[in-house]
């Protein structure tokens, strides 16, 4: 049956999956991906993990930070989609990072889940405040977080890989 724009599919259904570093080929697949297909939305660029930067190790790595949550969404079973939340070194303030969904899954509540998780696990986790970094220029994400109740700071981050536009800040405070 075809949806129209915004509606989405009832029959999908979403999984989150939580990563160990065991898990460094599934992870390392969905971010060449996410870094192969969005460019503009990071602050790392694919060349950063090709070649030398690609080694199992340092996925394995990226998937040990100390109080971090890893987790993949899947789709009818295949995954489609990843996010990250870190520690940040403000107590209380954990930072989602890596936020990408296929263009397959998109529209369709996978991110959603994968905030949603994130959330929860942050929540339970003792964390009073939920903070992202998006470049100004990127507005499906800006949207998906203000609909989470995301509001911006007024802070701006780093200058993204194009070099023009700059990631704003944003956070959200849970309960
Ligand atoms: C941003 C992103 C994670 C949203 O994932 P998603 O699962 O499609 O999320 P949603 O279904 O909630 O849709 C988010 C927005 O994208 C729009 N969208 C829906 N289907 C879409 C599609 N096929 N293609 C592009 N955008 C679509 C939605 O309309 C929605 O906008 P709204 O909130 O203003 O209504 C995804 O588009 C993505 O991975 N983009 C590239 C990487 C990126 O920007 N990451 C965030 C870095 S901060």
């Amino acid at each position: 049956m075809a949806h129209g724009p915004g509606i989405r599919e009832p029959e999908c259904v979403v999984e989150i999956r939580v990563l160990t570093p065991d898990d460094w080929a599934t992870w390392r697949r969905l971010r060449r991906a996410a870094l192969t297909e969005a460019p503009a939305a990071f602050g790392a660029r694919l060349a950063d993990w090709s070649g030398d930067g690609d080694r199992p190790q340092r996925w394995r790595d990226r998937l040990a930070i100390p109080d971090s949550r890893n987790v993949v969404a899947l789709l009818d079973g295949d995954p489609v989609g990843m996010a990250s939340a870190v520690p940040t070194s403000e107590d209380g303030v954990v930072e989602l990072i890596s936020m990408w969904v296929d263009p397959v899954g998109r529209g369709r509540g996978v991110a959603d889940a994968l905030l949603g998780d994130l959330e929860q696990w942050a929540g339970s986790s003792g964390a009073r405040v939920l903070r992202l970094s998006v470049a100004e220029n990127n507005a499906p994400a800006e949207g998906l977080y203000q609909r989470h109740g995301f509001a911006y700071t007024g802070e701006f981050g780093g200058l993204m890989a194009d070099g023009l536009h700059r990631e704003v800040i944003m956070e959200k405070r849970i309960t």
